[in-house]
Formats: structure tokens, C-alpha cells, sequence
């Protein structure tokens, strides 16, 4: 498996843990079968694991946002004609609104334009008004290469044994059984929070969607289901789960935005039920 190392995450995404890559292999279970991530997102842990020969068995990816899913889905069948439409794409704020008012109607175009959005616009942040147009504005940011084809081509490889679905992370985690790994990392909603955000985080991950995983993982430990959680460093996170599951706090540098940005330490929950 040579060929495949090393492979980078093809999606930025705002939480992205490839951060978490680099300690993860002291958490994970000594081994196990096959692999679950219910909330795919960018996949850095997915990317991390699979090209480091640690998945035995078959890898079960999912994720709410079927564009998102789309994409990795071209990437693992069409990855030759979605290449050509790829290589369209300019980076410049007319051509990137063009691009983002255009509907496609064919899923290889659709993943193209899901790709040029999430690497041209602002920070790579996935955001959908209320009739469901992605409005994230154009982010300025230069790059010599667009697009990493040669990374995207290890990934598509990697991809090939891979299932891919559209899901909501409850009917999916029916699936796991004994020795199956599931990584979960779902929005970081907490309870009473008062931060301007809470109506925008209610309505896509509400807390009562916290208390039912928190009941989904209770029914994967009673089936022998190897479960790794991250999530907010909340009080509110703490006190849900940290009843039935191991918790550890895990700190990783951040870099605080603004003039004079500097480093800083964020703290995050990690939970295990082993
Ligand atoms: C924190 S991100 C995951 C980040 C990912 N681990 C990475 O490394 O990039 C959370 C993901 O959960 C998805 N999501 C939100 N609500 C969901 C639900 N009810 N079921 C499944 N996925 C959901 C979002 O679309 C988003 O991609």
C-alpha cells in the first residue's frame, strides 16, 4: 500500500481534526474490524487511519450534506472526468460568484462546483441560507496549484473500497457490531449557550441531538462496539457523557485571527467507551 500514504484530507472543513491525527493512535482500540464515521466532514481521521493500513476491515462513511457526499463520490468513480472540469475553474471573486449562482444539474459538474467553492471561498466554510444556496462569499486566497490532483488521485484510490452514503447519523449506527470502530464528531452544540450562534447551531445540531447520540453510543457499547466521541470542552458536554464513557481532555494550539494573531490553547473532550 505504498502507493497510498500520506494522503491529505481533498475537503477543507471548519472542525477538521486532522490536528487529532497526530496523538490518536494512543486512544484507538488494539484493533478492530471494520470502520465507521457517521459525520464526515473533511474525513482527516478517515484519510489518517485508512492510509496507515489500521482499518481491517470495510470503512462506512456518511454525512448529512449529500453535496458533500457527492463529491467524495466523484472522486472514487469519475475521478478522470471530474479532473477536466476541475481544470475549468479560475480563482478570481467574478468568477467564483458565477460559478456559485450556477445551477448543475449533473452530479460530476456538481462536485466540481462543490470543490472550487470549498477551496476559493472564505475559509472553506460550508454554510446554506434558508433555501438551501450555499452563500459563503469568495475568500481571497491565492494558491500556486488550484487543486492537488496527485493527492486527489491517491485519494480517489483510497476511496475505491470505501461506502459512501448520505445519512443522518442515527439510522446509520445501526450498522456497527461487535468489534466495529465508530469515530464520531459531531457539531459542537452545548446546552444553554449564549453565544450568537445558538439559533444557527439549533437548528442544524440541537442539544436534544447531543442526548440522543448520547443514547445511540449506549446501545453501540451494549453490542461490543469500539466508540471514540470528540467534543466541545462544555460543562453541559461533560455531564452528559461522561457517566457511561471515559473522558479525556485534549488540548491542541490554535491560531487566534486579528491583528497580532498569536497561539493559542484550545481544550476539546475526547470520550471512549474502552
Ligand atoms: C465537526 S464536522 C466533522 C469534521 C470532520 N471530522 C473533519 O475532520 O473534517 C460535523 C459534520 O457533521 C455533519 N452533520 C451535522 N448534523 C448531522 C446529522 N444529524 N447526521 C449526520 N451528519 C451530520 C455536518 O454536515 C458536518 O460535516
Amino acid at each position: 500500500m505504498k502507493d497510498v500514504e500520506n494522503i491529505k484530507p481533498i475537503i477543507r472543513w471548519a472542525g477538521g481534526k486532522s490536528w487529532l491525527t497526530r496523538s490518536i493512535d494512543e486512544y484507538l482500540p488494539s484493533d478492530f474490524n471494520n470502520y465507521f464515521e457517521p459525520f464526515l466532514g473533511g474525513g482527516a481521521m478517515y484519510f489518517y487511519l485508512k492510509s496507515n493500513n489500521k482499518i481491517l476491515g470495510n470503512s462506512y462513511l456518511s454525512d448529512i450534506n449529500r453535496n458533500l457526499i457527492n463529491a467524495y463520490k466523484q472522486v472514487k468513480s469519475n475521478l478522470e472526468p471530474l479532473i477536466q472540469e476541475l481544470d475549468k475553474h479560475v480563482n478570481s471573486k467574478d468568477y467564483y460568484y458565477d460559478i456559485r449562482s450556477t445551477i448543475f444539474n449533473n452530479k460530476i459538474e456538481n462536485a466540481s462546483k462543490f470543490l472550487y467553492l470549498n477551496r476559493t471561498s472564505f475559509n472553506g466554510i460550508y454554510r446554506e441560507n434558508l433555501k438551501g444556496e450555499y452563500n459563503v462569499p469568495y475568500g481571497f486566497k491565492i494558491y500556486k496549484e488550484l487543486f492537488d490532483f496527485e493527492n486527489l488521485a491517491k485519494a480517489s484510490k483510497l476511496l475505491k473500497g470505501t461506502y459512501l452514503s448520505v445519512s443522518d447519523f442515527k439510522p446509520r449506527l445501526n450498522k456497527p457490531s461487535d468489534s466495529d470502530l465508530v469515530f464520531i464528531d459531531p457539531p459542537y452544540t452545548v446546552a444553554h449557550s449564549k453565544n450568537g450562534f445558538i439559533k444557527y447551531n439549533q437548528k442544524i445540531f440541537k442539544w436534544e441531538d447531543q442526548k440522543d447520540l448520547n443514547r445511540t453510543i449506549d446501545t453501540l457499547t451494549k453490542r461490543g462496539v469500539f466508540v471514540i466521541l470528540t467534543n466541545a470542552f462544555h460543562e453541559s458536554i461533560s455531564k452528559l457523557y461522561s457517566s457511561n464513557l471515559n473522558q479525556i481532555e485534549i488540548s491542541r494550539s490554535s491560531q487566534v485571527g486579528g491583528i497580532g494573531a498569536k497561539r493559542g490553547e484550545v481544550k476539546e473532550y475526547i470520550f471512549t467507551n474502552f
